[in-house]
């Protein structure tokens, strides 16, 4: 299973690129617009994408699909890396039809039930992205749509991507880990968490002091 940040800070991205711990990025307009301050948003996509040896989720913000197109074609420009997300609504799937079949890699976001999904891969998506924690919010099962779809898509061979999503804990990775998703998208906090143990750090801390006590370096 890949693992991919969710998020737009370039300090984090580098930290975890340079860690080894990630194979790709995903943005959305929230994540962007927290960082991008004056700066062109372009410009810090741009900067993702090379920054990561991996795709970069980036984000269309029209919702007529002829518009989408236009923002499409232009945020694909930007890098070689970048994977253009589209809504999961009517014009998105159209707008994913119409980049797809330009050779533009597609995420279709904000999904949450398992016919969303199978439309998505319908319209020729790359990824899929459920959203499991703001399923949860409301009251239902994030990881229950992951089940579901991973074996609809399993079923007819559909080769699009589960790209869980809106995953807060590092139980949810777990989840996403157990039911098969192809990727889990975290963020920068949840990433760091997935390092450490407990156990680890009382771990490390008995061996080095017990190498201490012998007085010898390596
Ligand atoms: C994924 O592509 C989304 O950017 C992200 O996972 C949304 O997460 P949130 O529900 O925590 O905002």
């Amino acid at each position: 299973m890949k693992i991919f940040v969710d998020t737009a800070d370039l300090t984090e991205i580098r930290r975890a690129t340079e860690a080894g711990l990630i194979d790709g990025v995903t943005t959305n307009p929230s994540l962007l617009s927290a960082v991008a301050g004056d700066d062109d948003p372009k410009e810090l996509l741009r900067e993702i994408a090379e920054t990561v040896n991996g795709p970069v989720s980036a984000e269309v913000v029209a919702v007529e699909s002829g518009a989408m197109l236009v923002q499409g074609r232009r945020l694909a420009a930007i890098h070689d890396h970048i994977v253009v997300k589209v809504p999961m609504t009517e014009d998105g799937l159209r707008a994913c039809r119409c980049l797809r079949a330009e050779g533009i890699r597609v995420n279709v976001t904000l999904c949450f039930s398992a016919p969303q999904a199978l439309l998505a891969a319908k319209a020729g998506a790359t990824y899929m992205s459920p959203f499991v924690g703001r399923l949860d919010d409301i009251g239902e099962s994030g990881m229950e749509i992951v089940s579901q779809v991973r074996q609809v898509y399993d079923r007819y061979g559909i080769e699009t991507e589960v790209l869980a999503a809106s995953l807060r804990h590092p139980r949810h990775v777990i989840e996403a880990m157990m039911l098969g998703a192809d990727v889990a998208t975290v963020p920068p906090k949840v990433l760091f968490q997935l390092l450490r143990h407990p156990l680890t750090d009382t771990g490390l801390e008995n061996f080095l002091k017990d190498w201490r006590k012998l007085g010898r370096a390596l």
